[in-house]
């Protein structure tokens, strides 16, 4: 039962008609109403050089992905892929993102004013790199503070958006850069921070050259008053003891990205983590390193992995990571990432008998999890039967 673009009661259909005789209703026979998807780490910039063939992270990055980021210098263009961006998350039941926008400020209100379009909870922030990046994309210590600056003080908290304090990661940010977001950090407490952390090795002995006084890659952020509990550090999969200890003790999230990790070759993250007391963990798709806009997908992909790893995961535990887990990476779990009463109405409904391959299987299951996972393994957006954002039903998309 929806009112006000919140969820008032959740129940039996049964139960709810004989409660609110009078409300308005909608059938969606035997498929799955769950949460929207929320997907902590991607780069919305990023949409146009999904599928790039061929490189490892650093090469990637040069050759595929500066090129594509410095044309969100223009408006227009940014407007254009944030909108396209956009339809293809509720094409795939994706109804919250945590996204890396470019360097330019124009990126970020761009994706801000789409998304509010949308009434959509999103988190965003202006990519701050002031070395080892084109000059189109470079900025200097005292404009990635003042950009992230201006930008966090008009969008933040605006209805349903979010700033994220935003540096890219080690390589691209002088310490004197780390200084100064550590600086605006402390004057924005509240905030999330977003970066990257040792997703491939060649990255990690980069890293090591560049801060030979740091004891690692997380000392790095560290040294600069980047780790803690709203700090959320994207990939991290080759950490050391040291490091993991500090991230649960710090209680930052750590954000796996199955499909990014296998199709640039970064590296199996170990979903034991899950069962650290203490330790967030999330799940994203990391477009467009990821490799699909599907949170279905990106399940998939780590049900994968974890099986490389030895421990299956439970289809209720991918479900759960794409939701509420997501959800609390974000800070943002006593408003999405499931039904109870009072969270906002950003609601997807799952076919479970979506194509022909998915229903043989589901027909045959002999439980509510056995139905399911099939639509975990094989499903996509033809999955999404439905999505509701903020109360307003969105697919199949208004005319
Ligand atoms: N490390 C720094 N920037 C990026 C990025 O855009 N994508 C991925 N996968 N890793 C990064
Ligand atoms: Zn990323």
């Amino acid at each position: 039962m929806l009112q006000d673009g919140r969820i008032v009661a959740c129940g039996t259909a049964e139960d709810l008609a004989a409660k609110y005789p009078d409300s308005e209703r909608d059938d969606y026979g035997r498929s799955l109403i769950l949460a929207g998807f929320i997907d902590p780490h991607v780069h919305y910039p990023q949409t146009a050089i999904i599928a790039s063939w061929g490189k490892r992270l650093l090469d990637w990055l040069n050759d595929y992905t500066f090129p594509e980021e410095a044309k969100f210098s223009d408006p227009d263009y940014a407007s254009c892929m944030a909108r396209q961006y956009l339809r293809q998350l509720i094409d795939h039941g994706t109804t919250t993102v945590c996204t890396y926008c470019t360097s330019h400020a124009a990126s970020v209100d761009a994706f801000f004013v789409e998304a509010e379009r949308l009434n959509m909870r999103v988190l965003a922030g202006k990519t701050c790199m002031d070395r080892n990046v084109p000059d189109a994309l470079r900025d200097t210590p005292t404009s990635g503070y003042q950009d992230s600056k201006s930008l966090l003080e008009k969008w933040h908290n605006k209805g349903r958006l979010s700033y994220v304090i935003t540096p890219r990661f080690a390589l691209t940010s002088s310490p004197g850069q780390l200084e100064q977001l550590g600086q605006l950090w402390s004057e924005y407490p509240e905030c999330l921070l977003q970066t990257h952390l040792s997703e491939q090795l060649e990255e990690i002995a980069e890293v090591k050259r560049l801060f030979p006084a740091a004891r690692d890659y997380l000392d790095v952020y560290d040294g600069f008053g980047l780790v803690r509990e709203r700090s959320l550090f994207g990939h991290a999969i080759h950490l050391n003891d040291r490091e993991q200890a500090r991230l649960r003790d710090a209680g930052s999230a750590l954000i796996h990205c199955p499909t990014s990790n296998l199709f640039i070759g970064s590296g199996l993250f170990d979903m034991s983590g899950l069962k650290s007391p203490g330790q967030p963990v999330g799940l994203a798709t990391d477009i467009g390193g990821g490799s699909s806009y599907s949170m279905l997908r990106t399940m998939a992909a780590a049900y994968e992995i974890s099986q490389l790893k030895g421990h299956a995961l439970h289809p209720s535990q991918l479900v759960w990571l794409a939701t509420s887990a997501n959800a609390r990476t974000l800070h943002l779990d006593s408003s999405i990432g499931n039904l109870a009463p009072e969270r906002e109405a950003d609601i997807i409904v799952l076919d479970l008998y979506s194509t022909e391959s998915i229903a043989a299987r589901a027909a045959r299951a002999e439980s509510f999890w056995e139905e399911l996972f099939p639509t975990i393994m094989m499903g996509d957006d033809r999955a999404i039967e439905a999505v509701w954002v903020a109360g307003r039903q969105l697919k199949p998309w208004p005319d």
